[in-house]
């Protein structure tokens, strides 16, 4: 699934098995941390200084609307990275804040923050221990954040419920979990269905010389992100599923006109807090 590795990374061995939280938190912490240098040289112009795009179709949160208005409120980004989402909308006057899990990602952060004079307070944690009080936000937001690289989503959603206020909003935009079927190619091959929709079983590089998992993906059904909103007490008002447009010809990862013309590449949830 990690069609973004750079060409630093160390020779890995693709497999299927159960990774839970520590070690996917120890293997992705440091991957991100390898591969930020390259992924903001590569993918920084298309995101913008202070833009916000919700994922590889560059639809933006200005054409989404699944924020609502942000002016004035508490927000957080779960899986910030360099920060540019939440750059773009304190920029129209929310109080936002960065979570991320690389430290190296952070340092792009602050980077950006000092060139364009618009700085998003961000602090190293990971999505299943967010580092606030009760109550602490109007709205909780992630854009291909941390969900799809944690294990524990049950007590990354909890918390998420926790730091939101009664009717705050949370949203993310994750891999459509309709791609987990097809590789990872941006090609026509990738466009076989070659593996089941309803396993589980978590992608996961090895690294070759020392044995340890190296980079994890996690997956889940629509079905499952739809009981695990549900049973902690969010009501779902958005699930949207960009569409490729005609003259987008970027390729990002498996991501590319080919196969964005046919199949879903991305899904965004908005939802609200109705209790606790
Ligand atoms: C694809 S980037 C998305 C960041 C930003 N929205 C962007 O578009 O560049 C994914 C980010 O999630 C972070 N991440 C991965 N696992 C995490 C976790 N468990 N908790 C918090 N952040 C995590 C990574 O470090 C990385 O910065």
């Amino acid at each position: 699934m990690d069609a973004d590795q750079p060409a630093g990374h160390p020779p890995v061995r693709v497999e299927r098995r159960p990774v839970d939280e520590a070690e996917s938190r120890h293997a992705n912490g440091p991957d991100w941390d390898r591969y930020a240098d390259e992924y903001q040289a590569t993918h920084g112009e298309f995101l913008g200084d202070a833009g916000f795009v919700w994922g590889p179709e560059g639809l933006t949160e200005a054409e989404a609307g699944v924020l609502g208005a942000v002016a004035d409120k508490d927000v957080l980004e779960v899986g910030s990275g360099a920060g540019q989402c939440s750059r773009c909308i304190r920029a129209q006057g929310a109080l936002s804040y960065g979570l991320d899990l690389s430290i190296r990602q952070l340092q792009h952060s602050l980077r950006i923050d000092e060139d364009s004079g618009i700085a998003v307070p961000s602090v190293l944690g990971t999505a299943t221990h967010l580092p606030f009080a009760d109550d602490s936000f109007d709205v909780v937001f992630s854009s291909f954040g941390a969900l799809q690289f944690v294990s524990d989503l049950e007590r990354a959603i909890r918390e998420t419920a926790r730091v939101l206020r009664p009717g705050g909003r949370f949203a993310f935009s994750i891999t459509h979990p309709t791609r987990w079927m097809f590789p990872d190619d941006p090609s026509e091959a990738g466009l076989l269905a070659s593996q089941s929709y309803w396993d589980r079983t978590p992608y996961v590089e090895v690294d070759d010389a020392t044995g340890q998992v190296a980079y994890v993906e996690h997956h889940r059904t629509l079905g499952d992100w739809v009981a695990l909103l549900a049973g902690h007490g969010f009501v779902i008002t958005d699930l949207l599923e960009p569409e490729w447009p005609e003259e987008h010809d970027r390729v990002w990862g498996g991501w590319s006109r080919v196969r964005g013309r046919l199949t879903p590449g991305t899904a965004i949830f908005g939802a609200v807090l109705a209790k606790r």
